[in-house]
């Protein structure tokens, strides 16, 4: 929820603080879970869009794009808003029909540029070279997952096309923000682009980038998210096709 302060109450990407401890890793990535999850509340997230996605994706050119973990859709919505065919995908066919439905008070435009997916991120992948926008916004797995999902989805990055990761800092854990006590989930910018062929991208952004959130006592607090963009780059000869011919 955003506040007349500008900040926002972070309920919006915690996982259940109390409960995290006693659940095993992977069970935070079930469809078990997340239904659970998405049942206890008729809205889990505050229906905002990602505030990174916005300044990131606001002056892209509006083609196909692949929503990864769309939660209740705010994202997705976002996007066709602005002119974006989305594949929005989740393991939660509650937070699934969520979106649908809010797509549709939206308008029937928007509704009709969005197709919603239940997948697996674990074992999914999607078509090679086939989305201009690849936004995953706060999907926190552990290394061993998140490294072979983040390969996936930057497989799938078109040409000329972006990757847009964004996650909560690893230093969020020494806030009194809400999140849960397992350090295995955060990551940096900087561990994705040590992971990704340089020849093959261009950088847009990569760092820590802080926000103004509510803790669960009401306080203010800063947290960081990191942002990680990156553009697919022309292969050369197709690039050298295009230019102009003196
Ligand atoms: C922290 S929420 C983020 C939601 C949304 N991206 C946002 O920023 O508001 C993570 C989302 O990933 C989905 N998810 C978790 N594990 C998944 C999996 N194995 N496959 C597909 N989606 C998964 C959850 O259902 C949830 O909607």
């Amino acid at each position: 929820m955003r506040h007349d302060d500008g900040s926002e109450t972070d309920s919006g990407h915690q996982l259940d603080q109390d409960h995290a401890g006693e659940i095993p890793a992977a069970g935070l990535f079930s469809e078990a879970f997340w239904d659970e999850r998405y049942r206890s509340s008729s809205a889990v997230w505050s229906g905002n869009p990602n505030p990174q996605l916005m300044a990131e994706a606001a002056s892209l050119q509006p083609g196909d794009a692949l929503d990864v973990g769309c939660g209740e859709g705010a994202d997705a919505i976002w996007l066709a808003e602005r002119g974006w065919r989305v594949t929005a995908v989740d393991i939660s066919t509650i937070a699934l029909e969520r979106g649908a439905a809010y797509a549709r008070q939206v308008s029937s435009d928007v509704a009709g540029r969005i197709t919603w997916q239940q997948v697996d991120l674990l074992e999914w992948g999607p078509a090679p070279q086939t989305y201009d926008l690849v936004s995953a916004q706060f999907m926190q797995l552990p290394a061993q997952l998140r490294v072979g999902l983040f390969e996936r989805l930057a497989a799938s990055v078109a040409v000329g096309g972006t990757l847009l990761i964004v996650g909560h800092s690893p230093t969020d854990l020494h806030t009194t923000a809400a999140r849960p006590p397992l350090p295995e989930l955060f990551f940096t910018a900087k561990e994705i682009a040590a992971a990704l062929d340089p020849s093959l991208w261009r950088v847009i952004v990569s760092e820590a980038r802080p926000r103004v959130v509510r803790d669960p006592d009401g306080h203010l607090v800063t947290v960081h998210d990191e942002v990680f963009a990156v553009r697919r780059a022309w292969p050369a000869g197709r690039r050298a096709r295009h230019l102009p011919i003196r």
